[in-house]
């Protein structure tokens, strides 16, 4: 019986509905700066739902070799199903990027010929209420993305935190002008109503910021549930340290690439990189001087890219 070969290959029903929860962002750019290839050695950190992994594996070749991280016990599942074909050369790894150097010894992963980032929150994330990320379907306001922890949730933190420190998270992780304000609310309600669910956050931000200020191209509480998010999951600390030890992963020649989806993220990344790039003698050098962003195409058919920012960095190969 004769395979099929890559043009023939339909997606199996589990790709098809994986698909639907996750589009990968920049995905063609993706795969020309990593540039799978036989025998290759890739790491994905953010394996998510194993699209952008499933892509480096079926370009790669059956020598291909993925190692992937994830810190979302729920996709990570959903990833192995997806990469059941590819066994022998997937391993995926229940665990948080923060700890890179750890999760490479204990796995003894070394030399990797790219490495890919991409980062905050999937599809499959945001769109179950269950998980509490999004404003638009009410649901517990939980936006762990590690559910097996012991890390706070956002009705936690609503709960725990004093009004200062709600208005620092809300202005430092949301640049949310109506910071204090919002802050104010907060505790005013909770003394009367603990806040649990993505509703009441959502109607509570719709009251206090005034009709007149909303913003015109993002819901008002599009700034306060990112800020939350951030905050529970400690999304900023420790990046810039991660990414460098990502770089000293690569093989010379290798390549970091790195997608984010807020400037916050976006600013940390290309410091790292400048710095990386900027020593003398550099073992480093940037491959792309401005953020590669999706298509007007990518934008339309796949929404959630459209604030996605791309940075790729070479480690020099002599
Ligand atoms: C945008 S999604 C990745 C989607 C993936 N590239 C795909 O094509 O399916 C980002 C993923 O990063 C994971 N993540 C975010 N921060 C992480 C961290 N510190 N350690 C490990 N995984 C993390 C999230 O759980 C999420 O599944």
């Amino acid at each position: 019986m004769r395979t099929l070969d890559k043009v023939e290959r339909h997606p199996s029903p589990v790709e098809q509905s994986l698909e639907r929860l996750h589009i990968p962002v920049l995905l063609r750019e993706v795969l020309e700066l990593l540039r799978p290839a036989p025998g290759g050695r890739f790491l994905d950190c953010t394996v998510g739902l194993g699209g952008h992994a499933e892509a480096i594996l079926e370009a790669g070749g059956p020598e291909t070799i993925l190692c992937g991280i994830d810190r979302d016990a729920e996709a990570l599942a959903l990833a192995e199903e997806r990469l059941d074909r590819y066994r022998g050369q997937a391993q995926l790894v229940h665990g948080d990027f923060r700890e890179l150097w750890e999760l490479a010894r204990e796995h003894r992963w070394a030399s990797f010929d790219s490495i890919l980032f991409d980062l905050g929150v999937s599809s499959f994330q945001l769109g179950n209420p269950e998980r509490g990320f999004s404003f638009f379907i009410n649901g517990p306001l939980d936006m762990r993305m590690d559910r097996s922890g012991g890390s706070r949730t956002a009705a936690e933190l609503l709960a725990v935190l004093s009004e200062k420190e709600l208005a620092g998270i809300l202005w430092e992780f949301g640049e949310e002008r109506f910071s204090r304000r919002i802050a104010r609310a907060i505790v005013r309600k909770r003394e009367q109503d603990p806040i649990t669910s993505t509703k009441q956050l959502k109607d509570l931000v719709e009251r206090t910021v005034p009709r007149s200020a909303w913003p015109r191209k993002i819901h008002p509480a599009t700034r306060t549930f990112q800020a939350l998010r951030i905050a529970v999951n400690d999304e900023l600390s420790g990046l810039s340290g991660t990414l460098e030890e990502a770089s000293a992963l690569l093989k010379p020649g290798g390549r970091l690439v790195v997608i984010a989806f807020h400037s916050l993220e976006d600013r940390i990344v290309k410091e790292t990189f400048r710095r990386l790039a900027g020593q003398e003698p550099s073992a480093f050098r940037l491959l792309t001087k401005k953020p590669v962003v999706p298509s007007e195409e990518e934008r339309e058919q796949n929404p959630r890219s459209r604030s996605a920012k791309l940075r790729a960095l070479e480690k020099v190969a002599n």
